[in-house]
């Protein structure tokens, strides 16, 4: 996926995004009227026939920081309104900010810490009024809690397991009505991890929470994909933000990472970010249920 310029972003919320031929893609013919006619069937099929990408509104939880942060920021710049959500206030703000300001869409930073459940309704409710209709959902905030499960005590295990998984279906819950009326084109995408997959001795009730938002994931794709609405998570593998700064600052151990990453860096949050924005769109039409692993190979050498 070609990344979007930032020298020449897309006019705001009402532009419809040129449409891609699946054809183009695969190499396949474009010419014949089947060809013509089989990418708008597709979308179709999900998105009860308007085929545009969403122009609504979209909720990114965590967005005062790294992946959140970024991934509000290119949303905007592709001209879709953000309601941008952290737990710091002042952060939540000054990324809404810089998104009205340097991509002329309707942002709202709002305070929100996603674990107390009995507020989310009043924050989607400002968001509507704030950036109107709202049709994605990013969760992104999340802590990593690390203490080994031999250790562990029961507040630090539920406080990792509320931000990072139970938040994730309090925010669905909050969020369902508004992403049934803003419909077609609603989605979500849940931020997991490659831990999800691997065990790291240090980190069990955030491996735990990573591997339950992949559940998450195909029990809230089972019971949405009627609706139209989509839900994804991805698994980024290291990313250079604040989260992981502490590890990062440790002798060599930022070496050490590049040096078991094939691509032979570590992820920018851009690199997420680009990835979390397919999954918002239209050219994800029918992928739901799934998790898409964004870790520049480390997996799949088995360096995790
Ligand atoms: N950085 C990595 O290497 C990495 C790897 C895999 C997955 N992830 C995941 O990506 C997501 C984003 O992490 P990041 O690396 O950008 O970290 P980050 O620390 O830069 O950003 C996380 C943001 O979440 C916010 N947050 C934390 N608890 C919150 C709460 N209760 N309510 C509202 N906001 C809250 C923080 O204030 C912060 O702004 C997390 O879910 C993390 O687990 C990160």
């Amino acid at each position: 996926m070609a990344p979007v310029s930032r020298k020449n972003p897309a006019p705001p919320s009402t532009a419809k995004r040129p449409r891609t031929s699946p054809g183009g893609r695969t190499g396949t013919s474009t010419s014949g009227p089947a060809a013509r006619r089989a990418p708008r069937a597709a979308r179709r099929r999900t998105h009860g026939g308007d085929p545009s990408t969403p122009n609504t509104a979209v909720v990114v939880t965590g967005g005062g920081s790294g992946i959140g942060q970024a991934t509000a920021r290119l949303l905007a710049e592709t001209g879709r309104a953000v309601a941008v959500w952290d737990r710091d206030g002042a952060a939540a703000r000054r990324v809404a900010q810089s998104c009205s300001d340097e991509y002329g869409v309707p942002a709202v930073g709002i305070k929100v810490d996603v674990t107390k459940t009995t507020t989310l309704k009043a924050a989607v409710k400002r968001s509507r009024t704030e950036v109107g209709p709202i049709g994605g959902l990013v969760h992104a905030a999340g802590i990593g809690g690390p203490m080994p499960v031999t250790f562990i005590d029961d507040d630090a295990w539920d406080q990792v397991l509320q931000v990072n998984l139970r938040a994730g279906a309090t925010l669905t819950r909050a969020l369902h009505e508004s992403l049934l009326e803003a419909n077609p084109g609603s989605a979500i995408v849940y931020v997991s991890s490659i831990e999800a997959f691997v065990g790291n001795a240090f980190l069990p009730a955030y491996c735990a929470s990573k591997a339950g938002l992949l559940g998450l994931t195909r029990a809230t794709c089972a019971l949405l994909g009627p609706d139209g609405i989509r839900v994804n998570s991805v698994c980024p593998g290291a990313v250079d933000t604040p989260l992981i700064a502490p590890l990062l600052e440790m002798p060599g151990a930022r070496e050490n990472l590049i040096s078991h990453t094939p691509l032979g860096r570590l992820a920018q949050p851009a690199d997420i970010a680009s990835v979390v924005c397919f999954l918002l769109s239209d050219d994800a039409a029918y992928i739901t249920g799934t998790s898409l692993v964004v870790d520049g190979g480390m997996t799949a050498v088995g360096s995790v």
